[in-house]
């Protein structure tokens, strides 16, 4: 058995197996002189040195980290990306620069369709390859689980290459972030479908589902006015959800349509983007226990309205945080500069940040049974940071503050 000890850390963690709702998310542990202890991968202690119970002495090999009184939290888990595309869309930043729309782009051909144009010539080796190199920038930054969605193929062959891709990524002994797999058929309506939404709708759920619903464990949908509207989206749900698979939704992200509420009827596990969500739908959410996936880098990037954090947790909801990364809407996956606008924006404090991209950013993924937290029974996914208190944690604007990366209780090298 391979053990981990972790000594002189100045730990902060959020504690449980579910996500934190509402103000709750502010309450993390904080321990001072900290001692962790993980045995091949799995936490057994964490906790104050002079309460440490004694350790069994089977250890065959022993990781010893002096974290030298600086700040140790939980690995992040990013729970929404668009991890695996073909192309670039530059262009398109400069014609919104100019003052073009998002939506205006992508009504005239160009956005989500252009990506699925150059990703539809790429084989499931040539995505994953190109993948890799994002997710080694996002271990880099702290990332230790992720969430990848298809939906730039469009067609069964294309969408099933990307499931493949993050499919032989997860095995790749080369990439140490742990990925969970989403099938996002229903991105946008490809060209041929062009104005036959509900055929493309009835092509994914005969043709595609049955197929992507056993590489996938979420499905997820762009339920928007102009590309997948209420009616459409709740077929689609209902396929989805009767095909085994877990929900989430892109909701409420470019005009308020009722995105919130209908992910609340379908007991998505989270609905996200929200920026223009309604208080009846923010309700709807904190009723269903759907987790409010927030992605302060895309509401940035379009000089959109940050998502209303703060009445998220106020009404009692479980607010994540996550990149987007994407080529197009938000073509980043800085962990730092999200966490630097939710403090500074979303009026969310660093404790409630530090939740949002551990705990509950596993709950938006179901994965807050076996990470997000520094505690016996979880996952030993720690970082350790350049810094002595969590207060580095916004206070390096866009600028990485992690220093050490810990995946199942082995330093990575990054
Ligand atoms: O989350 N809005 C839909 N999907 C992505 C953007 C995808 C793209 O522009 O390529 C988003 O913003
Ligand atoms: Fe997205």
């Amino acid at each position: 058995m391979t053990r981990l000890i972790i000594r002189n850390a100045n730990l902060y963690t959020p504690l449980g197996f579910k996500a934190k709702c509402g103000t709750e998310m502010g309450n993390i542990l904080h321990v001072q002189n900290a001692v962790i202890v993980a045995d091949d991968g799995v936490i057994v202690y964490a906790g104050n040195e002079a309460e440490m119970p004694p350790l069994s002495d089977d250890a065959d090999q022993e990781i010893a980290i002096d974290a030298a009184g600086r700040a140790v939290v939980p690995g992040f888990v990013d729970s929404h990306t668009h991890l695996i595309f073909g192309g670039y869309r530059p262009e398109e930043f400069s014609w919104r620069l100019k003052g073009d729309t998002y939506m205006s782009i992508m009504e005239r051909g160009g956005g989500i369709q252009s990506t699925v144009n150059a990703t539809r010539g790429m084989s499931v080796r040539e995505m994953a390859s190109k993948a890799l190199w994002f997710l080694d920038r996002m271990l880099e930054m702290g990332v230790t689980t992720v969430e990848a969605k298809s939906g730039y193929g469009l067609d069964k062959e294309t969408e099933l290459r990307m499931l493949e891709a993050l499919r032989l990524l997860a095995e790749d002994e080369e990439n140490k972030v742990d990925i969970v797999p989403t099938f996002l058929g229903a991105h946008a309506v490809p060209s041929e479908y062009k104005g036959r939404t509900g055929e493309y709708v009835d092509f994914l759920i005969r043709e595609v589902l049955p197929e992507a619903s056993r590489l996938a464990e979420f499905f997820d949908i762009f339920t928007e006015k102009n590309v997948f509207e209420i009616e459409d989206s709740r077929r689609m749900l209902q396929a989805a959800a009767a095909s085994g698979m877990k929900l989430k939704l892109h909701a409420d992200e470019i005009v308020q349509l009722g995105g919130a509420e209908l992910a609340a009827e379908c007991r998505a596990v989270s609905a996200d983007h929200l920026l223009h969500v309604s208080d009846a739908g923010i309700k709807a959410m904190a009723e269903a226990g759907t987790v409010a996936t927030l992605l302060p880098l895309t509401a940035f990037a379009l000089k959109e309205e940050y998502a209303p954090a703060r009445k998220f947790i106020d009404a009692g909801c479980a607010v994540a945080l996550a990149t987007d990364l994407n080529p197009g809407s938000c073509f980043s996956g800085s962990i730092p500069l999200t966490i630097a606008l939710a403090c500074i924006y979303m009026k969310m404090s660093v404790s409630e940040t530090l939740t949002a991209l551990t705990l509950n950013g596993a709950a938006a993924v179901d994965r807050a049974d076996s990470i997000g937290s520094i505690e016996p029974g979880k996952r030993a996914d720690i970082l350790i940071l350049h810094f002595d208190t969590l207060d580095a944690l916004p206070y390096y604007v866009g600028m990485n503050c992690v220093d050490k990366v810990i995946k199942n209780g082995e330093p990575v090298s990054v």
